[in-house]
């Protein structure tokens, strides 16, 4: 349309200063000595060999292509990102939080990544898949991010498994993606079947990134200036509404168009199509936590919006597109551990985990100083005694003290940002607990199925069982899965819902009742071999 039209003028204006500001310029070596030639390299008489050390133009240009690319991250490596900003709405967050960032009519720069779980740099976007919804608060107390996603769960409640869930989704040891390697898992993970079948369902493809929520799924911490804690979950919903996919419409985007997800996000924002979410959460106190049902902290499931109405926080906005996708996207870094003080976090195991998953994958992919890159950098002071290390830029202390405590008024804490106590009454010994195997595992799944309408229920059947028998859904095409793993996850989803487990079984031309026998007995041997070495005593 025409706002689109405005958004590529905007970008030839852009290209023609660019341009008048670089043109008078000399093209020089990375040390600033100016170059006379960019075109013919230095040989030895007309046919003799390269000076290649004499060269140092065509020595640095090849040196510095070679080092172009860093570590990608292990998931979600492909993405998109932009910058905005978060306006609260409501005016009674201080009841929950101090966070400044949650002051009445505030408003705070924000960034945020957009990505698949599975996706590798080249990967076309429109695949059955998990998203990833990344947002970094720049507060004046420094950065909180909230790593989210664009499902509500996720696969299991303990962070040990992380590492068998990603090999089992990403490249096995030929080099391939596997059908048969994800439900294998997933069959000998009962835990996974409500993300499973989030997965299966419409929203498995969304249209691209506008058009999906973002949730944080754990359960967090808000704690207001009486140091009083309530437990909220953070929901993020597209002001764009919601628009999925087909598998068959997938499958032809990717072919048509592998970047469409990027693109749209980019194109939108560049025409002035500013995409919107609205912050809603749900808020528990910890008595309530105490008398729920089940484990509130179990990622596996969802707080009842009934009994935990959403309440509407305030609105994101993002209008700016970064100039240099490596600078800004490729080395932003999330880290779920990044909190300001009024927030926090919870007992939730696999949050727990990922307090320092994401660190150490930091330090490994940009080293321990990558919080300078700007994207990473806090818009307020930082006042440490680390050291050193690779890239250090920031001055580095100066001449200041660099130890703590030290006589010449360096940097102190100070007590009144000291957390709260969590709650939580630690006795036993510590030892690895039996993690609530089997035990109301499928009721959210049973809930999520009998959501879903009629037609969208065809598809989850068709998408599953095209998949299991045939190798193939959006994205990866693999050997089909064999017979007694897709008994075994037959068997989880009999378990979730007798008419599930009826429609899945017919699709898949499997005996109901005998593959139930498979998938209890090897289930069953399964729980005694996991839960043999725990601690019974719960
Ligand atoms: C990326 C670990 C679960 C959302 C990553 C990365 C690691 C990781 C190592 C790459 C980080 C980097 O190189 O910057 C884990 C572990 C998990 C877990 C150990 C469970 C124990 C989750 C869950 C969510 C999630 C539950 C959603 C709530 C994301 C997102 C990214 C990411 C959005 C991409 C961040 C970006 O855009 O840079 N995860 N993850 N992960 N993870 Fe997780």
């Amino acid at each position: 349309g025409t706002k689109m039209e405005k958004g590529l003028e905007k970008g030839a204006e852009l290209a023609e200063t660019t341009a008048k500001k670089i043109n008078p310029d000399i093209m020089t070596t990375l040390d600033g000595r100016p170059l006379g030639d960019n075109y013919n390299s230095i040989s030895a008489g007309k046919q003799g060999p390269l000076l290649l050390t004499e060269d140092i133009n065509l020595y640095e240009k090849n040196a510095a292509l070679n080092r172009e690319r860093v570590v990608p991250r292990v998931v979600h490596a492909k993405g998109v990102g932009a910058f905005g900003k978060f306006t609260v709405t409501n005016s009674d967050m201080a009841k929950y939080t101090e966070a400044k960032v949650f002051e009445s009519g505030k408003s705070t720069e924000i960034f945020c990544r957009w990505s698949g779980v599975t996706a590798e740099h080249g990967n076309s976007d429109s695949v059955r898949d998990i998203r990833g919804f990344a947002l970094k608060f720049y507060t004046e107390d420094g950065n909180w991010d909230l790593v989210g996603n664009n499902s509500p769960i996720f696969f299991f409640r303990d962070p040990v498994k992380f590492p068998d869930l990603v090999h089992s989704l990403m490249r096995d040891p030929r080099g391939l993606k596997s059908w048969v390697h994800r439900w294998d898992f997933w069959g000998l993970t009962p835990e996974s079947v409500h993300q499973v079948l989030w997965l299966f369902g419409d929203r498995g493809i969304p249209k691209s990134y506008r058009y999906m929520n973002g949730y944080g799924v754990h359960a967090f911490s808000m704690i207001n200036k009486d140091k009083e804690r309530v437990w909220v979950k953070y929901h993020f919903h597209s002001q764009q509404e919601i628009k999925n996919l087909t598998s068959e419409e997938g499958i032809d985007l990717s072919g048509k168009d592998p970047d469409f997800f990027n693109k749209d996000m980019i194109n939108a924002i560049r025409s002035g199509e500013y995409p919107k979410w609205k912050m809603h959460i749900q808020v528990m106190t910890e008595q309530q936590a105490e008398q729920l049902s089940h484990d509130p902290f179990d990622v596996t499931k969802v707080w009842s919006r009934h009994d935990f109405p959403l309440i509407e926080v305030g609105e994101l906005e993002f209008n700016r597109v970064p100039e240099s996708y490596f600078q800004d996207v490729e080395q932003a870094a999330f880290a779920p551990a990044n909190i300001v003080p009024g927030l926090g976090f919870s007992p939730d195991r696999l949050l727990q985990g990922r307090l320092f998953a994401y660190r150490d994958a930091h330090n490994h992919r940009l080293g321990i100083n990558g919080f300078q890159l700007p994207v990473n950098q806090p818009r307020c002071p930082i006042h440490t005694y680390h050291r050193d290390g690779a890239f250090r830029m920031d001055g580095n202390g100066g001449m200041g003290p660099h130890y703590e405590p030290n006589s010449f008024g360096g940097p102190q804490p100070d007590p009144k940002y000291a957390d709260p106590a969590i709650p939580i009454n630690v006795t036993g010994p510590g030892m690895r607990y039996e993690n609530h195997y089997g035990k109301d595992d499928f009721m959210h799944a049973k809930a999520m199925w009998e959501m879903f309408e009629p037609d969208e229920q065809e598809r989850v059947i068709a998408n599953m069982a095209r998949s299991m028998k045939e190798g193939t859904e959006a994205g990866v095409n693999s050997e089909p899965v064999p017979e007694l793993i897709q008994q075994i996850n037959l068997y989880n989803f009999a378990r979730v819902d007798e008419d599930l487990g009826n429609k899945l079984a017919a699709a898949l031309g499997l005996d109901l009742k005998s593959s139930m026998d498979v998938g209890r007995k090897t289930l069953e041997q399964l729980y005694s071999r996991q839960t043999a070495g725990t601690h019974k005593d719960l």
